[in-house]
């Protein structure tokens, strides 16, 4: 490895020549010789943009994949590792990018699932204390007798830390662990990351946010396209080099625009109860209004009533209570159909369940919502010539990776390119209102770069367009105004150019004083 001392130990994990390649249409290499290693003592993060592999190789580095090619050496030696028991066997634990908790269970129920020997009720205690005496070590607060389901994105977190933390494992590997956290709570992260460095760990944390590599990482290696692009110092590299090895351009802070002229609302949410929310704990009833040509954000923790304002504006719920007027016309109760008809576009987060029909062809996807109009059909004849071209434009136009426009059935493509048909077939008629979730997640810098600039047309067009976001830097860049929602509740919303993080940062987390105090 490259800096080893003679008089050095070994790294506690490294990664020698990896290589994995998955059997499948496309015969790539998804990770290309990764090298890079941890020591004792260190934060290493592995920074690369969606899709460099970053999960697949801490999935290898712990156990949970097998490899094609190549080594995993601890502590100098070579280690084959066949199952996450084998990995941790070997001290090394991985935190997933998602949460897999079981919610009925205590905090200490959920340790106990995860232990060798069958727990018996007796030994809740012991674990108990063992968990109490984690969490104070290493900061990371959470009530032992607490029920999961009671604990928010940020706590449940702390559950998986110590779940792997309670098998004393010498290396961590996080999995962009601040995905679901509020910047508060981010930052908390990286303390609690450097209590374990400092406790001889080593610690691998995969982020793809340039901020965070600053705030907490001892070296760095950059993943791209399933190859390194080198280990560094942090303090022998800048966010300006690191940004150009990482993304190959920039993904902009901020989207210069002209200001909204219009005033007219096309979007405008009444005192709306959405439907189902009764059940938990009371809403406030939601007030929302969207101008033409503007780009509304909202920020929040997912799970704090995104997915129920999605529904509301899109008819895929009924709502409880208030109305829902979109371009002037009362849509309060309407189906699905009908806000597609009245021109609402609609970009999924659940883009495989919702937002494709798996089974179905590339073609048939890109004009499923047109494929009853003219040009792609008439007097209810399909004209497979026109839906070709159509298809073969937003391909090219969002460079989709796509095998075959007609055999390719759509469930093989991966997350970002179903996403830029999404996006495609959701956008290219310009819609008076779009309602977008997630709209870049998944893609690479270039494509996000791309999909900012088409929001920015379809605004100067006229387009209404909320973008919902957990990315708070997505919503800084380019929304007009900006909400915060949590537990249901809008907060603000605030204009988007003057916006201040950390006041964003306390409302998500649920921390502002005007909260608490109501
Ligand atoms: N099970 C799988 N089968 C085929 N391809 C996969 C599988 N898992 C991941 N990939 C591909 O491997 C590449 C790297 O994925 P991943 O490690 O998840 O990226 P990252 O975590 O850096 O965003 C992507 O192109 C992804 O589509
Ligand atoms: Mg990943």
């Amino acid at each position: 490895m490259t800096d080893t001392r003679a008089d050095e130990k070994p790294p506690l994990l490294a990664a020698c020549a990896i290589t994995k390649g998955f059997p499948g249409v496309w015969e790539h290499l998804i990770l290309d010789h990764i090298d890079f290693d941890v020591r004792a003592g260190e934060v290493h993060t592995l920074l690369g943009e969606n899709g460099a592999g970053k999960t697949v190789i801490a999935n290898i580095l712990s156990g949970y994949y097998a490899k094609t090619g190549g080594d995993v050496r601890v502590n100098g030696e070579v280690v084959n590792l066949t199952s996450p028991r084998d990995g941790l066997a070997h001290g090394i634990a991985m935190v997933h990018q998602e949460l897999m908790l079981v919610p009925a269970f205590t905090v200490a129920q959920n340790v106990m699932v995860g232990l060798d020997a069958p727990a018996f009720s007796f030994e809740i205690q012991a674990v108990q204390d063992k968990l109490a005496a984690l969490s104070t070590r290493y900061g990371l607060q959470v009530d032992p007798r607490a029920r999961v389901e009671n604990l928010s994105a940020g706590e449940q977190q702390r559950v998986e830390i110590l779940k792997v933390l309670y098998h004393e494992p010498k290396v961590l590997l996080l999995d962009e662990p601040t995905s679901l956290l509020t910047p508060g709570e981010a930052d908390h992260l990286f303390i609690v990351l450097r209590a374990m460095a400092d406790d001889g760990k080593g610690v691998v944390f995969i982020t793809h946010k340039m901020r965070e590599v600053f705030a907490v990482s001892d070296r760095v290696t950059v993943l791209k396209l399933g190859k390194t692009q080198g280990t560094q110092r942090i303090s022998e590299t800048t966010v300006e080099a690191l940004t150009r090895k990482t993304f190959g351009e920039l993904v902009p802070d901020y989207m210069p625009r002209p200001p909204t002229r219009s005033s007219e609302n096309a979007v405008v949410l009444d005192n709306v109860v959405p439907a189902g929310s009764a059940e938990q704990s009371p809403l406030a009833p939601i007030n929302l209004a969207i101008r033409k040509g503007e780009i509304f954000g909202i920020a929040g923790v997912a799970g704090n009533g995104q997915s129920e304002l999605i529904a509301c504006l899109t008819g895929l719920k009924a709502i409880e209570r208030g109305a829902v007027r979109i371009l002037g016309k009362d849509m309060t109760g309407q189906s699905p159909r009908a806000f597609i008809e009245l021109g609402v576009a609609h970009i999924p987060e659940q883009r495989r369940e919702i937002g494709i029909v798996e089974p179905m062809f590339v073609a048939e996807n890109v004009v499923l919502k047109d494929y009853r109009t003219a040009p792609f059909s008439k007097r209810g004849v399909l004209n497979p010539r026109e839906i070709t071209r159509h298809t073969k434009d937003i391909v090219s136009k969002f460079n989709a990776l796509v095998p075959d426009l007609w055999t390719t059935e759509s469930r093989i493509l991966s997350g970002g390119n179903i996403q830029r048909l999404i996006l495609g077939r959701e956008t290219w008629r310009s819609p008076p209102v779009i309602v977008a979730s997630h709209p870049t997640e998944g893609l690479d810098a270039r494509a996000i770069r791309h999909t900012w600039e088409l929001f920015l047309e379809l605004r100067a067009s006229g387009s209404a367009i909320l973008v919902v976001s957990e990315d708070l830097d997505e919503i800084m860049s380019l929304a007009d105004r900006i909400g915060v929602l949590f537990q249901g509740q809008l907060m603000g919303p605030v204009d988007g150019q003057n916006a201040d993080r950390e006041q964003l940062g306390r409302w998500m987390a649920g921390s502002d004083e005007a909260h608490v105090a109501a």
